[in-house]
């Protein structure tokens, strides 16, 4: 049994049917605890459900916390670490150095009731970490380093803007709502803006222009100074992430998911391939230089309807959204116009609506996109699952692809609410799930307990089941899945201790649960 066709290098993909119908799931597969597997960090057996205030892992796994939701990360400038973290990005500096970029999704008004300061809690974090004598992620305390790389670039930040809207806004103000991202093969950060109407509809900012906001945004961590960029050839909808890899001709292709009800999967293809030097350091991230900056966006459209709540699978096609497309021609003045409405776009050509796009995540051994659908409560799907498409040819470029709706959620699979998904170097599926804090521990969401950490391996006997590797603490979801360069460490942003009224006192037993990343690691074998 195998899961996603690992094993086959990539040419031998052409034959898309037979590779989808051989790798299906088998719905059959008993899951339970205990089952031992062996993941990059080390080998556990899988735990089962937990419903503890508490960050449950394996025998022989700790974890050390790097930063929590207000901690003070440049003391100089007063800098802290925002709210909620979400996405992490591992950017090493060589040896036992690094950075971590860190997005911050939202707010908790009642903690921060004034704007002038909820707009300093958002945004994304440059943090610096280092490895200490046992060889342990921390983070780095010394006063020099911070002055050198820990930066917040927040709702105040004037980006630069590149593709067709910079016509209209040659510049935009800060980054919000920042869900998930990517490193680029020359180690910028790409951060996603998602639910940018919380900070007009919710949290009530004056003089709120949406139109700055839900956009992919390009940041140079390693020059402090740099301005962000935000790249709107790459349309502008609630982006959850971005899944980058490149083409065979070098280009750029980033796979998007909106994550919002009946709302699509989107590709761009850059036009330029990438000239971009590896290592970025003194470099200014001018617009033009980024291969982001020109492009072609298209979005997913299946050949029938499907319930997402069964497997399926079929063909589809990426339908280009171009201002030169009589349709959008008729609909829209301009293609900054189009992609400042994309979801719109989309819809006007029949794009196929999905039950919530989250993660989406490439496979490194054959290519395939895997995309998790979250769950939908208006198309009656409580559970969400696991979507799969298969570029033909095996070409990323490629406009036309096969899919299969291939893990549902549900309390045979055992997990539900599939979000944050990464595969890792061993094409192994690390999956988060996020069932709403109210309706955790409750019929039909029991079988699972608290929100969990699984990981899905491609291959031998528990291929394709989703083993439980850690559960969050009451009312916690974990994001941010990041292996460290060596796959030794995992780095998970522990999010939202505490939502949907539960009491948590986790990480520090005190009356104020604080979101908080964390570094999980095999004990070592002396301890
Ligand atoms: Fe940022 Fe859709 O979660
Ligand atoms: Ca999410
Ligand atoms: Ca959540
Ligand atoms: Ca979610």
């Amino acid at each position: 049994m195998k899961f996603l066709g690992l094993g086959l290098a990539l040419p031998a993909l052409n034959s898309c049917d037979s590779l989808i119908e051989h790798f299906s799931y088998n719905q059959n597969l008993e899951v339970s605890p205990g089952l031992e597997f062996k993941s990059l960090l080390g080998t556990f057996k899988s735990l089962e459900a937990s419903s503890l205030d508490e960050l449950v892992l394996p025998e022989g796994y700790s974890y050390d916390i790097i930063c929590s939701s207000g901690d003070v990360i440049l003391k100089s400038q007063d800098l802290k670490f925002g709210h909620n973290n979400d996405y992490i990005g591992f950017i090493p500096l060589g040896g036992d150095q690094a950075l971590l970029a860190v997005n911050h999704e939202f707010l908790d008004p009642l903690d921060i009731p004034v704007e002038a300061e909820q707009r300093k809690a958002v945004g994304v974090s440059i943090v610096k970490i280092k490895k200490d004598s046992h060889g342990l992620w921390k983070f780095d305390e010394d006063p020099e380093s911070q002055r050198e790389f820990n930066r917040r670039i927040t709702a105040n930040t004037i980006c630069a803007v590149s593709g067709a809207v910079a016509e209209l806004y040659p510049q935009m103000t800060g980054t919000l709502a920042n869900c998930s991202g990517a490193i680029t093969p020359w180690n910028t950060v790409l951060t996603c803006e998602e639910n940018y109407y919380l900070f007009d509809e919710v949290y009530k900012w004056k003089n709120f222009d949406a139109k700055q906001y839900g956009w992919i945004v390009e940041i140079n961590p390693l020059k402090p100074d740099s301005k962000p960029i935000k790249h709107t050839a790459l349309g502008r909808m609630a982006h959850e992430n971005c899944a980058l890899v490149k083409s065979h001709d070098e280009r750029m292709v980033v796979y998007m998911g909106d994550d919002k009800e009946r709302q699509f999967i989107y590709k761009f293809v850059s036009k330029n391939p990438v000239t971009m030097p590896k290592n970025f350091k003194d470099l200014d991230l001018e617009a033009h230089l980024s291969p982001f900056s020109e492009g072609d966006l298209y979005v997913a459209k299946l050949d029938k309807n499907l319930k997402f709540t069964e497997i399926n699978s079929g063909k589809g096609k990426w339908l280009k959204l171009s201002i030169d497309n009589p349709i959008l021609k008729s609909k829209f003045k301009s293609q900054a116009e189009l992609l400042i409405e994309t979801r719109l776009a989309a819809k006007y050509l029949a794009a196929t609506p999905m039950d919530r796009p989250e993660s989406l995540s490439v496979s490194p051994k054959d290519g395939s996109i895997v995309a998790a659908l979250t769950y939908s409560p208006a198309e009656k799907n409580n559970f969400g699952s696991l979507f799969r498409i298969v570029e033909d040819n095996s070409h990323s470029e490629s406009m036309t692809f096969r899919y299969e709706n291939l893990i549902i959620g549900g309390k045979t699979s055992s997990f539900a609410c599939p979000d944050n998904i990464h595969f890792d170097k061993n094409s192994n599926l690390w999956l988060a799930t996020d069932i709403e804090g109210i309706k955790l521990n409750k019929a039909p969401y029991d079988f699972q307990g608290n929100n969990s950490l699984f990981v899905i391996p491609s291959e031998g006997p528990h291929a394709g089941k989703a083993l439980r590797f850690a559960s969050a603490p009451a009312g916690a979801e974990f994001c941010g899945i990041c292996f460290s360069e060596d796959s030794k460490t995992l780095f998970l942003s522990v999010q939202h201790p505490g939502e949907g009224g539960l009491q948590s006192r986790w990480p520090y037993g005190t009356n104020v649960a604080k979101s908080s990343l964390v570094a999980i690691y095999k004990e070592l074998e002396w301890w």
